[in-house]
């Protein structure tokens, strides 16, 4: 979704905010825009395509932009087709505004702004924003306690807008501040000395501070070069205490890999280690155990059912979290897809708890049904990487994965992370229900903690999955298959390829095979087989045999030194054995890699998928 940057301070600010809008560039985006304050004078860059070329353009011109305080942005159409017009900043009067979100009662806003005398220039829902911020601007809202002509236009806009916005807005005769508001889209505010810096997302910020603070729903910022302030949406002033960020910066670069999700990928067994590590620990007696933080243990000890809602990535991790939780702590789980479950009015009973599972934790469809559960009064806990996101503060109880910042928009290590999380607690569960045996539950972490290692020795095979991928890339049907927990894998699997080879592919649970799927296939298929449930073998190869007959090439991710597949297969993808429960962190890796070099195969980009953004911050 759209990137906003912003900068006050000493510095020539369309550098910094240049620099800020290209770690934003992994949320996705198709145009790009500046505006800059100079001496009372607003300078507005913007046009369609990619940061380098808005960059080419502004060093083609006679001068640089002068001036210590601007905003930028990095635009992902919604309302209005990507064009040089319909990119931000957008300018109203003396006012320029950058938004990420959707104004969804632009139209009858429009309407009346136009009645006002105000022109528009573009086809976006952002610009009505714009011009209600600068009518009321003009008209300086002396009615309300601001003493902020500026903050307080902007607090009156906000009482018209409906739907979702993260902004940033500055003015002509506004030469000392930078303000910034949200409603439903992520903006934080980084603290500097003398300096200011304003983003969407923290890997933009990493570079210059690290003492961030998470602007609150409906809360405003007013950045001055040497201080600043936050007020409520009736003008209050609020006094904020700064998160201090402790990602590495160098996280965030891609650290002489080709590209952000081939780091990310290779990252996973450090990834795994670290989420481990926080949360395993020495327990009554000298035990090992599991730390679960805040995690409301008794509620959940005692729970009857346990709700888990996510998008994406997230939905299939969620997946694996509710054969975990049934199989170890044999603890009901229904999982729900957020933008499914938020709508649907959902059932939640007394004694049921709900998590939601997500990487940014910033996903529009997961917060809302977050806050249903909320609403409905269950215990919600968030999983999540991101500290200070909205979903963790919103849950007020959060469980927190260890994979540092996940830049690629093809999540990677924040999915093995987030298996790992749920692992962990189903086995905590199964302990504290009962339903394991202290032996077992010792059993079970000494395979997870074996899980990093195995995890190292598959991406030490990458060239054979690199080869298979060199001959696959142009499949233009390919189908995962696989049973109990292989058939999350094969969903994750397929989205992989489908997010950056374009690949038409679709996942199923292998039994499904001949209610449908199958007469789809023929010898112009690729079906890949995740084999790693043992009691199952038997009927996932009478599926492979079935796809063979019909023409279907064949891969295979199974254990090592598994030989059943062999003859049927035409390439077979080993991972070192552990638990047929824990596969899912292993089978999922050759499956990662298969998509990544599929794409480069194909000449694709795999961190600029087309169409896609990072965080779905917008419904
Ligand atoms: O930040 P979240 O985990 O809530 O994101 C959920 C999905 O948008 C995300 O997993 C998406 O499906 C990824 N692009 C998958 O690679």
């Amino acid at each position: 979704m759209c990137g906003i940057t912003g900068y006050i301070g000493y510095q020539q600010a369309a550098p910094v905010i240049l620099e800020a809008l290209k770690k934003l560039e992994y949320r996705g985006y198709d145009s790009a825009g500046i505006a800059v304050l100079h001496q009372g004078k607003l300078q507005v860059r913007k046009m369609q395509g990619r940061l380098h070329a808005l960059e080419a353009r502004l060093a083609s011109e006679a001068a640089p932009l002068q001036g210590t305080l601007g905003i930028g942005h990095t635009r992902w159409a919604t309302h209005g087709e990507p064009s040089d017009a319909n990119s931000h900043p957008h300018r109203a009067g003396a006012v320029a505004v950058v938004h990420n979100g959707i104004i969804e009662n632009y139209a009858p806003l429009k309407a009346w702004l136009c009645g006002q005398g105000a022109a528009f220039q573009s086809g976006t829902d952002t610009e009505a924003a714009a011009h209600l911020i600068n009518y009321y601007y003009q008209r300086q809202s002396r009615d309300r306690p601001h003493a902020d002509p500026l903050a307080s236009a902007v607090a009156a806009a906000m009482e018209r807008l409906n739907g979702s916005y993260a902004l940033a807005v500055i003015a002509e005769d506004a030469p000392d501040r930078i303000l910034a508001v949200r409603k439903d889209s992520p903006l934080i505010v980084g603290a500097g000395r003398g300096e200011q810096f304003l983003a969407s997302d923290v890997p933009a910020l990493l570079s210059r501070t690290r003492e961030v603070y998470f602007l609150e729903e409906g809360e405003i910022a007013a950045l001055y070069r040497d201080r600043i302030a936050f007020f409520n949406g009736q003008g209050e002033t609020v006094h904020r205490k700064a998160a201090r960020i402790d990602w590495d910066a160098a996280a965030a670069e891609k650290g002489g890999y080709p590209h952000f999700m081939l780091k990310e990928i290779h990252e996973q067994p450090k990834a795994l280690e670290d989420t481990l590590k926080q949360r395993l620990c020495t327990g009554a007696g000298g035990r090992r155990d599991v730390d679960l933080g805040d995690m409301p243990l008794e509620d959940w000890k005692n729970a009857r059912r346990v709700v888990i809602t996510a998008c994406g990535t997230a939905w299939h991790a969620a997946l694996v979290a509710k054969h975990a939780l049934e199989r170890f702590a044999r603890l009901p789980a229904e999982v729900d897809i957020a933008s499914e479950s938020r709508y649907r009015d959902p059932i939640l009973n007394s004694g049921e708890v709900f998590m939601a599972i997500s990487q940014s934790g910033e996903t529009a469809d997961t917060l809302a049904a977050a806050r249903l559960a909320k609403a409905q009064g269950a215990s919600v806990l968030a999983l999540t990487n991101t500290k200070g996101s909205t979903l963790a503060r919103e849950a007020g109880c959060a469980l927190y994965t260890q994979a540092g910042p996940e830049i690629a928009v093809a999540s990677t290590k924040a999915f093995t992370t987030q298996l790992m999380a749920v692992y962990l607690m189903a086995l905590k569960l199964g302990r504290l229900r009962g339903s394991l045996t202290q032996e077992e539950y010792c059993r079970h972490l000494s395979a997870l903690e074996e899980i990093p290692e195995k995890a190292r020795q598959i991406l030490g095979d990458e060239r054979r999955i690199q080869r298979a991928a060199a001959h696959c890339f142009h499949k233009a049907k390919v189908f995962f298959m696989g049973r109990q927990f292989d058939y999350p894998v094969s969903l994750e699997s397929a989205l992989k390829l489908k997010e950056i080879n374009y690949t038409h592919s679709e996942a199923f649970a292998a039994g499904e095979l001949k209610h449908g799927p199958i007469a789809l296939v023929d010898n112009e298929t690729l079906v890949v087989a995740a084999a790693t449930q043992r009691r199952l073998f038997d009927k996932i190869a009478s599926n492979m045999q079935e796809v063979a007959a019909r023409g279907a090439s064949l891969l295979v991710i199974t254990w090592e030194g598994e030989t059943a597949f062999d003859r049927t297969a035409q390439e077979v993808f080993p991972i070192p054995r552990t638990e047929d429960s824990f596969s899912p962190l292993l089978a999922v890796i050759p499956a990662q890699l298969f998509a990544y070099y599929c794409a480069t195969a194909r000449g694709n980009d795999p961190d600029k998928p087309r169409n896609l953004a990072k965080s779905v911050t917008v419904e």
